[in-house]
């Protein structure tokens, strides 16, 4: 089917509809003169002609198909009247939405019965302080390991409200490994043991296999899966809480997603504010106040999608692939690119890579942008580039930046 710009149902949009509203008719006819009928084009395919590969680690690339079905859904959702945005998040339209959102989620994840699922707001960093006020009092102990800077930001946010313990950090191999089970002690106290599935800046993921046990006073291990958010099935049962920023995988910013066992909530310390009490948000639907809501219904859109694929073993075996391709390249360049990621734990969604000739980074990533592939720059705590492939991120796209390096290399090796 061809890409071009296509005449939807949506074309005549402004023609039909009295969008200024105007209170005369005499009004009506002077505008009706002196404006020609505005034509809107909806495209019925991806018009990918008209956009870049965006390699950004987030707010990151969504699926074009999803952002074309919000596109003919902005002005008039399903009938309504009005945009999503619009709507009360008491109404029943809106709550069709969030309650779709919800079971798709539920389906893609498999999330048992027992644990609840939120949308909030804040981002993942807020979880940082959120986890510790709900699940510990101030003198409990908990265990934080290390793999990356965010691991490190959720560690130093807990000590405000508890007594984190670092019991295994990669900071001294800048970040590349994750630790092996035999490499850290747990303290037998603590209330739950964190980590973070995956390091969006450094690359590194925890893979099935590698999840440590807990062996704490309550058995309950933490994940912030920010960057791989239903990039692969997962088990929730074995985790009491998954905390995720929408903005990488499944939807705009704005949205935070957290699934939780349900005996964990209703224990929040007293001081916690209502808006970081699970309980509240537990008992409300995630309604207690102002969701947001049109990123509930852009996230929802991403999981009807990833439902249609196939589910999450589909998505994760399309997310290896494109992964294998790009790592092939950097292997395969005889030192030219580098990748200082330990092999086995690499990452599916963020691959970082480093150019033997340093000096030449800033050109490749100004000649990629000229090639419509943008936002290749590493994070500016670790330098170099990175490549950002989350789910929405084509084949076509890794495709090209592999061909690109590869031209790259010819031209400069
Ligand atoms: C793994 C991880 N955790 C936490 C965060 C912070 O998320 P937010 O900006 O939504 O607070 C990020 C942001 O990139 C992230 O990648």
């Amino acid at each position: 089917m061809s890409t071009s710009m296509a005449t939807s149902p949506h074309t005549h949009l402004l023609q039909n509809h009295n969008i200024f509203n105007h209170p005369t008719k005499k009004h009506h006819n002077l505008l009706s003169l002196s404006f020609k009928p505005i034509s809107i084009k909806c495209a019925t395919t991806q018009p990918q002609q008209d956009r870049v590969f965006n390699f950004a680690a987030g707010p990151a690339t969504l699926p074009g198909n999803v952002l074309l079905k919000a596109q003919s859904e902005l002005y008039n959702w399903n009938g309504s009247g009005m945009s999503v945005m619009e709507m009360s998040h008491r109404g029943k339209e809106f709550l069709s939405i969030i309650q779709k959102a919800e079971s798709d989620l539920r389906a893609l994840l498999q999330i048992p019965a027992q644990y609840s699922l939120l949308f909030l707001q804040g981002g993942a960093t807020t979880q940082f302080a959120a986890l510790p006020l709900n699940l510990c009092t101030p003198q409990d102990t908990v265990d934080y390991i290390v793999t990356g800077s965010w691991g490190d930001k959720a560690a130093k946010e807990a000590q405000k409200y508890c007594n984190p313990k670092v019991i295994w950090s990669g900071k001294s191999e800048k970040y590349t490994q994750i630790p092996s089970f035999y490499d850290f002690q747990q303290n037998p106290d603590a209330r739950y043991l964190h980590i973070c599935a995956n390091e969006t800046i450094h690359g590194v993921e925890f893979k099935d296999s590698n999840y440590p046990n807990p062996r704490n006073a309550t058995g309950i291990l933490v994940a912030d899966m920010s960057s791989n958010f239903c990039s692969k099935p997962v088990d929730v049962s074995k985790f009491g809480v998954i905390y995720a920023g929408a903005q990488k995988n499944v939807g705009p910013s704005g949205v935070t997603i957290v699934i939780i066992r349900k005996d964990l909530i209703g224990n929040a310390q007293s001081f916690t504010p209502v808006m970081l009490d699970y309980k509240i948000h537990d008992e409300n639907n995630s309604l207690y106040n102002t969701p947001p809501c049109y990123g509930i219904y852009m996230c929802g859109l991403v999981f009807e999608d990833l439902l249609k694929q196939g589910g999450l073993k589909e998505v994760e075996k399309n997310n290896k692939k494109k992964a294998q391709i790009l790592f092939d390249a950097i292997d395969g360049s005889r030192g030219f690119y580098r990748c200082p990621v330990e092999k086995s734990v690499r990452s599916l969604m963020n691959v970082p890579f480093t150019l033997e000739k340093q000096e030449l980074e800033g050109e490749f990533v100004k000649e990629a942008a000229k090639e419509k592939m943008v936002q290749l720059k590493g994070h500016r705590s670790v330098g170099g580039m990175r490549a950002s492939i989350y789910n929405a991120m084509p084949m076509a796209g890794v495709e090209k930046l592999v061909a690109f390096m590869k031209d790259f290399q010819a031209k400069h090796a």
